[in-house]
C-alpha cells in the first residue's frame, strides 16, 4: 500500500491533454470539435515527399498503381482550370510546383511503405503530414533567396524546402537551418545526408543556437523565413505519454509556449530583410498559440521596431487545396488544416507576415 500511495494515483498526461482540449476547443471549433476530436484520436494520415534527387519514374509509377496521387500538382492543375475558366483570381504564381508528394484519396486509409535507397543510396521519399508542406508551399521560395529555418529539427520541412530546387550548388550558403536542440539538429543531419546529394547540402548551414537570439545575431539578411515553433502538438499530446508537454511537470513550461512563440517569430521578423517574408506555423488549434501570437507580433514589431509587418491573405490556399485537406473556416488571420477522419491531416496553422 505504501509503494502505491508513493507512486501517486497519476493521471496519463494524454487524459490531461484530452481534457484541457475538450474545455478549450469546444469552445472555439463549437460544433466541428467532436470530428476533430475524433481525428485527433484515430491514426493520422500521411503523405510522401518525394525526393526529387533520387530518380523519380520508378516511385511514381509504383505510387500511382497504389492509387496515390500527387496532391501539389492537382492542385495546381485544378486552379490552372480555374483560371483559364474565370472563376478563380491567378494565385498559381504564388505557389510553387516542384515540390511533389503523394496522398491517398479521401477516406482511404492505405499506409505507404518505409522509403528504399536508390544506387546511390539516397531514400527515394519522406514520410510526413502532408499539411506539414503548405507552410512551405507558403513560403514560395525563389532560385537565390536567403531562407533561414528557425526551427528546423528534425528537418520535414528544411527537406521541403529544398526539394523546391531554389537552391543550387555552389559555396553560397542559401538555406540555414537552425535548431535548439542539438539531439534533433543530429536528427536532421542525417535526413540530409539520406535524401541531399553532398553539393546540395553544401548550401544549407546547420546550426544550435537558440533561435529567440537570432534577430541580433544576424538581423535583416534573409528573403524568406519560416518559424515552425514548438507547440502544444495536440496530436502527440493526445496519443503518446512519451515527452508530452501536458506532463504535470512540465505545466510552467506549457504555459509559456505562447511567450516562447512570440521570442521566436519576433527574431524571424528581425531577420528578414524588408519586403522578405516570414511563414509562422504550428501543429496545435490553439488561438493562444496560433492568431494572438501573429497580432502581438505584429503589434510589436510596430511599437518598438518601426517594422510595419503585412498579414498576406492565404485564402486561396483554401481553395486550391480543399479536395485534401480540410479547412477551418473560421480562422481570422492565416490558415488553419483541421483534422478529419476522412482527411486525417493536421492540424497544421500557418500564416504568412511580409516586411513592408
Ligand atoms: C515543431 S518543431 C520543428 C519541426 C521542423 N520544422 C520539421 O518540419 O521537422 C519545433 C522545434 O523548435 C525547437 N526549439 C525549441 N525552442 C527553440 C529555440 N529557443 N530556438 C530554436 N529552436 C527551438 C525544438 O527543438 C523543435 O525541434
Amino acid at each position: 500500500h505504501r509503494a502505491w500511495a508513493a507512486t501517486a494515483p497519476r493521471i496519463p498526461s494524454t487524459r490531461l491533454a484530452l481534457h484541457h482540449f475538450d474545455t478549450n476547443y469546444s469552445l472555439q471549433l463549437k460544433e466541428l470539435w467532436p470530428s476533430v476530436r475524433a481525428g485527433l484520436l484515430c491514426e493520422q494520415k500521411y503523405g510522401a515527399l518525394l525526393n526529387n534527387f533520387s530518380p523519380l519514374d520508378y516511385v511514381t509509377q509504383e505510387l500511382e498503381l497504389l492509387n496515390a496521387t500527387d496532391f501539389v500538382s492537382e492542385a495546381l492543375t485544378q486552379a490552372e482550370t480555374m483560371i483559364q475558366a474565370e472563376t478563380s483570381p491567378p494565385h498559381r504564381a504564388s505557389i510553387s510546383s516542384n515540390i511533389k508528394c503523394y496522398t491517398f484519396p479521401r477516406g482511404d486509409i492505405t499506409r505507404f511503405r518505409p522509403a528504399r535507397p536508390d544506387i546511390l543510396g539516397l531514400l527515394n521519399y519522406y514520410l510526413m503530414d502532408a499539411a506539414s508542406l503548405l507552410p512551405v508551399l507558403a513560403l514560395n521560395v525563389r532560385p537565390g533567396d536567403f531562407v533561414l529555418d528557425l526551427c528546423a529539427a528534425p528537418g520535414g520541412k528544411t527537406l521541403a524546402l529544398l526539394q523546391t530546387g531554389a537552391f543550387i550548388s555552389g559555396c553560397k550558403r542559401y538555406l540555414a537551418a537552425n535548431d535548439i536542440s542539438i539531439s534533433r539538429t543530429k536528427r536532421l543531419h542525417q535526413i540530409l545526408r539520406n535524401y541531399v546529394p553532398t553539393e546540395i547540402r553544401e548550401a544549407v548551414s546547420v546550426t544550435s543556437c537558440d533561435g529567440r537570439d537570432w534577430g541580433q545575431l544576424g538581423g535583416g539578411t534573409f528573403h524568406k523565413v519560416l518559424v515552425d515553433v514548438p507547440c502544444t502538438t495536440d496530436r502527440h499530446s493526445v496519443m503518446e505519454e512519451d515527452n508530452n508537454i501536458f506532463h504535470k511537470r512540465r505545466t510552467k513550461e506549457r504555459q509559456m509556449l505562447p511567450m516562447l512563440q512570440l521570442q521566436l517569430l519576433m527574431a524571424g521578423i528581425l531577420a528578414t530583410k524588408p519586403g522578405g517574408e516570414v511563414v509562422y506555423s504550428t501543429c496545435s488549434l490553439s488561438p493562444l498559440q496560433n492568431e494572438h501570437v501573429i497580432e502581438r507580433a505584429v503589434e510589436i514589431a510596430e511599437t518598438q521596431f518601426n517594422i510595419s509587418m503585412h498579414v498576406e491573405d492565404l485564402s486561396h490556399f483554401r481553395t486550391v487545396f480543399q479536395d485534401t485537406f480540410s479547412f477551418f473556416s473560421d480562422c481570422r488571420l492565416g490558415e488553419l488544416v483541421l483534422p478529419h477522419l476522412t482527411a486525417n491531416f493536421g492540424p497544421m496553422y500557418f500564416c504568412k507576415l511580409r516586411r513592408v
